[in-house]
């Protein structure tokens, strides 16, 4: 099974170390506008595979994505100094513009995976890029809020002190500030929160619950901020949504793509549960959110459509 990376910078190189190291797929295509930076990660990963699993991990152009089943876009720029979050929408939507075409002309039965941010927007607009060419937006798909559902399960699973896999929680909306913790439909071990913590003989006051939110919604700052990106947690994060695409493992992620309307909203991309399989998006299941959870996600929506609407889709 071939799976297509385009942009090979941090993201792309480690999703692709990640998926070496799990043994997704059985070859890896690298393509990047920095043709010796594609050859480069390529022959570094491929020295991996005797230490890991029997994949094939090579450089290539577009051209060679031909029969891809998944192919992830991390291309893209980071932020200047003194530039705003939306003038780098403009300089990497004017990438996807010249990307994502040059993918579904070669790849266009594969299934399309977005990192590249802010990724619901750019989820938005390779989806409507693809719908032109007939393509359903149900292939196109974002990697939406998968980490900061990792990092907020993660952090109610240190504080019970139980496995993270038992937590059931879900972070929604925008993958950015306005993303929505939902609070009022964590469930433990099949127990709702609250009950759950009070058999454990724990506690989730205002206090923590304050601090968990920060945590996860500032996670990427606290790392940009000590090592300028990050990339180990979404590289997992990417390897574990392709697995899911390569064997339609049929799995619940908090990936994005685009809606028809949500809160009131319409025509937008934001993340929420959807049920994933080899063919994309299969069915999308909205948590019963309580009030104030669902104006947070009404805001966030209105966020992420106003800024699809600044780069004109
Ligand atoms: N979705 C998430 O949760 C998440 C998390 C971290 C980073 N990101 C995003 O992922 C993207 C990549 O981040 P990074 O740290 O790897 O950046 P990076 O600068 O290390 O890598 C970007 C790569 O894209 C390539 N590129 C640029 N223009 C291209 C084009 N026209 N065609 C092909 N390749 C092109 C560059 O040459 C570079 O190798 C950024 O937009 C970043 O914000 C997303």
């Amino acid at each position: 099974m071939k799976i297509g990376i385009v942009g090979c910078g941090f993201v792309g190189a480690t999703a692709a170390y990640a998926m070496v190291m799990r043994g997704v797929g059985r070859k890896l295509v690298l393509v990047d506008v920095n043709r010796a930076r594609a050859r480069a990660e390529a022959a570094d990963i491929s020295h991996a595979v005797p230490f890991a699993h029997a994949l094939e991990v090579v450089a290539g152009e577009y051209e060679d994505l031909e029969g891809a089943s998944v192919v992830l876009v991390a291309a893209g720029v980071g932020q200047k100094p003194g530039e705003t979050r939306l003038q780098l929408l403009e300089r990497n939507a004017a990438i996807f513009k010249e990307v994502i075409p040059q993918v579904l002309r070669h790849a266009g039965d594969a299934v399309l995976l977005v990192a590249s941010n802010p990724v619901d927007v750019l989820t938005h607009l390779a989806a409507y890029i693809a719908g032109e060419l007939g393509i359903p937006s149900s292939r196109v798909v974002g990697s939406g809020t998968t980490l900061d559902t990792a990092r907020f399960r993660s952090l109610l699973s240190s504080s019970l002190g139980i496995d993270p896999r038992h937590v059931h929680a879900y972070v929604l909306g925008e993958h950015g500030d306005s993303e929505v913790l939902g609070w009022s439909t964590v469930t433990v071990g099949g127990m709702p929160l609250d009950a759950f913590a009070h058999r454990k003989g724990a506690s989730f006051p205002p206090g923590l619950i304050a601090s968990i939110d920060h945590q996860v919604r500032h996670a990427a700052y606290e790392i940009i901020s000590g090592k300028q990106a990050t990339y180990y947690g979404i590289g997992s994060a990417l390897a574990n949504i392709v697995e899911v695409m390569v064997y339609d493992r049929r799995s619940i992620l908090t990936v994005c793509t685009p809606l028809p309307e949500m809160e009131g909203v319409e025509n937008v991309t934001i993340a929420l549960p959807h049920l994933v399989g080899g063919r994309g998006v299969l069915e999308t299941f909205p948590p019963a959110l309580d009030h104030m959870e669902r104006e947070a996600l009404r805001n966030s929506a209105r966020i992420v459509r106003n800024a699809i609407e600044s780069i004109n889709v």
